[in-house]
């Protein structure tokens, strides 16, 4: 039967935070395929290592030893222009916290992306994402005119715009209620079925889970087990088998979807202030899809660049609308 074709792939990865008495081995030698127009889950307990594991293989953080590649392309062969490249073109991300531009509408914001790069919008794409995610009426909105769920169901629709190689998901519906998250998680479901998407998404959540065709479970740094087409049940039944300390409903690491209550706080908080972020310096900014400031050296968390468009020529090129949002999502 067809070979199974793999979308990134991860080698000996390990990555080491501090030294001495604070040395953390975030991640301890992780081998990791992520296959093709398949959505993946990563899970574990807080501090398991599952967002230093997605970091790394978005090309987000470098690794302390091994290699990861996307595709064909070994990450650490790359110098920053190619990388940066590589970042807004061939991945897409989506964050807990939303990450949308407060001053741009939904339209704007989800094609911020191919404005920074300067590509073209390709309308009937554009028109089938937004279809799917039921945007329709609300591309005119800014942020703080829509729910929690359309944030995020924007935002979704800005990682995929590009058509990425890969979407990255960390936490997607963390912030959201049940409702909003089974709409995001369904999307993320049928851009894989539909679109053929690969979607890897890091999650506590049983239910958020059982949308992938796969779960990675990790602890301490390590891949422990794995399963395939697992339900909520049999998700629940074994991180009980795996994490048998972690096992009572009220323990953090595995915490119930989020109530209404904690998403109405999250929508409050849930539109970044990005001018305000601006001003941090870089290495305290939080992660960040598209960092517009005029610090073009804005990092990811993790260390890793935000996306840039650093060195392409602007001022000679025709004025079109990409450059114009680009341009307005910069002085914001
Ligand atoms: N920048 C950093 N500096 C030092 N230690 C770090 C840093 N980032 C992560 N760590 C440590 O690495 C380990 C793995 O962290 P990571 O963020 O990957 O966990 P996680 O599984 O995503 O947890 P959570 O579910 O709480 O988000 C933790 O012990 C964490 O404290
Ligand atoms: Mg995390």
């Amino acid at each position: 039967m067809g070979s199974v074709s793999i979308a990134a792939r991860a080698k000996g990865l390990t990555k080491i935070y501090g030294s001495g008495s604070a040395l953390v081995t975030a991640l301890d030698r992780v081998d990791f395929e992520i296959v093709k127009g398949e959505f993946t889950a990563i899970m574990g307990p807080s501090g398991s290592g599952k967002s230093t594991l997605m970091h790394l293989m978005a090309a987000l953080d470098t690794p302390t030893d091994g290699e990861v590649w996307i595709g064909d392309t070994a990450v650490s062969s790359l110098a920053d222009t190619p990388l940066t490249v590589l970042r807004r073109d061939r991945i897409g991300f989506i964050f807990q916290a939303f990450n949308l531009v407060p001053t741009l509408s939904a339209r704007e914001n989800i094609v911020l992306p191919l404005a920074i790069a300067g590509h073209k919008i390709d309308e009937a794409w554009f028109n089938q994402v937004v279809d799917v995610l039921g945007l329709g009426d609300r591309l005119t909105h800014k942020p703080s005119e829509l729910s929690g769920g359309q944030q995020q169901r924007v935002a979704c629709a800005r990682a995929l715009m590009n058509r990425p190689d890969i979407v990255f998901g960390d936490e997607p519906t963390g912030n959201l209620d049940s409702t909003s998250a089974a709409e995001v998680l369904g999307f993320l479901r049928r851009s894989v079925d539909e679109f053929g998407q690969t979607v890897v998404m890091v999650t506590h959540d049983a239910h958020a889970a059982s949308y992938a065709d796969r779960a990675v479970f990790l602890s301490d740094g390590r891949i422990v087990d794995e399963l395939r087409g697992a339900s909520q049940e049999e998700l629940l039944q074994a991180m009980a088998r795996i994490y048998p300390r972690h096992d009572q409903s009220h323990d953090e690491p595995f915490r119930a979807p989020a109530s209404e209550a904690d998403e109405a706080s999250a929508t409050s908080e849930g539109a970044p202030e990005v001018s305000a972020k601006a001003q941090e310096p870089a290495d305290q900014a939080e992660p960040t899809a598209f960092e517009p400031q005029a610090d073009r050296s804005a990092v990811y968390r993790d260390g890793g660049h935000a996306p840039s468009h650093r060195g392409e020529p602007e001022d000679e090129e025709e004025p079109t609308v990409e450059r114009s949002i680009a341009r307005r999502a910069a002085l914001d």
